[in-house]
């Protein structure tokens, strides 16, 4: 059995920080579980994580909004290309109407793979969405003014990555991760972990003439995924096989303050981290209040004037 048991977190490089919690927050009914900054580098950028109001691992997706620095990503293929959130069957018409209400770009037909139906929508710096429509998701929902439980979203389905190859990431998945493969469909296969199920899918889709996406940190791309792991003593075994199989690049484990972070790219180019499950969001907040105060990991404390005076004005 894998030690993955579904996804942590996703991570993207977006536009404005307030552009961002509007998209996330006012269009999606996600919770804003953290509002930090990024912890690379000099310049503070935020660094802002959405998910279900108890922040769990699985719901969360994050944004540096990059317009700040002017840095622009370049999406294309060795990328995590599609963020797919879970609702419920039949939710589809009602966000159809609210993307239409709303002037967000979304697909004009609805499609359906592997028996699930979705629809695509974007962020407004580009990054491409599905709904997915599912009868299998227990999680609770994310309601909020204007989304009933019966529609809402419930987490992140699963990830679609662009890959030009697929042959040795295919081993990579099933050898190295330890998922299981479940399924092709024309450009697309299908990977499960754990029970399988929502938050425990990844996809890829084979775009052998895509060009090369960036791996920067930037406007208009997903970073990474995290998938959790419960302790740094997990990474270390993950580190060790990867090793053995000549996939020596990969990272130390980081301090990311509420988990510990173990980078590494899988041989189509995508970014992947194994991020703990044993420290968490209430190090600093109480449940029940995520995201309610700009937070800064204690060795950037003294520092809060003057980072967030560099930071744009955000209202949730
Ligand atoms: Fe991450």
């Amino acid at each position: 059995m894998s030690m993955i048991k579904g996804f942590h977190h996703l991570t993207a490089g977006v536009s404005g920080a307030q552009e961002d919690v509007d998209f996330y927050v006012s269009l999606l009914g996600q919770s804003l579980v953290k509002k930090t900054v990024l912890l690379d580098g000099e310049d503070p950028i935020y660094h802002l994580y959405y998910g279900n109001a108890g922040g769990d691992p699985g719901t969360l997706v994050t944004s540096f909004p990059f317009r700040q620095k002017g840095v622009k990503a370049r999406p294309g293929s060795g990328q995590v290309r599609v963020i797919n959130y879970s609702v419920p069957r039949g939710a589809l018409e009602f966000w159809r109407e609210r993307f239409a209400a709303r002037s967000v770009a979304y697909e004009p037909d609805m499609t359906e793979r592997f028996g699930e139906r979705r629809q695509r929508f974007c962020h407004p710096c580009g990054i491409e969405f599905d709904l997915v429509e599912t009868d299998h998701d227990a999680r609770p929902p994310c309601t909020s003014a204007g989304i009933p439980a019966d529609v809402a979203i419930r987490g992140v389905h699963s990830i679609t990555l662009s890959l030009r190859e697929v042959a040795e990431s295919i081993l990579f998945m099933t050898e190295a991760l330890e998922f299981r493969h479940v399924g092709t469909s024309g450009p697309y296969h299908r990977f499960e972990t754990h029970t399988g199920g929502p938050g425990m899918v990844v996809e890829f889709l084979h775009e052998p003439e895509r060009l090369q996406g960036s791996s920067i940190y930037g406007e208009g791309t997903i970073h990474h995924v995290a998938f959790a792991v419960d302790s740094v003593a997990q990474q270390m075994v993950l580190k060790d096989r990867f090793m053995a199989m000549g996939y020596i690049d990969i990272s130390e484990s980081v301090n990311r303050n509420y988990f510990r972070s173990m980078y590494f790219k899988m041989p189509g180019g995508v970014i992947f981290e194994a991020a703990t499950t044993d420290i968490g969001f209430a190090i600093d907040e109480e449940p029940g209040h995520f995201g309610e105060e700009f937070q800064l990991p204690p060795w950037l404390r003294e520092r809060k004037d003057e980072l967030l005076g560099r930071l744009e004005p955000i209202a949730v």
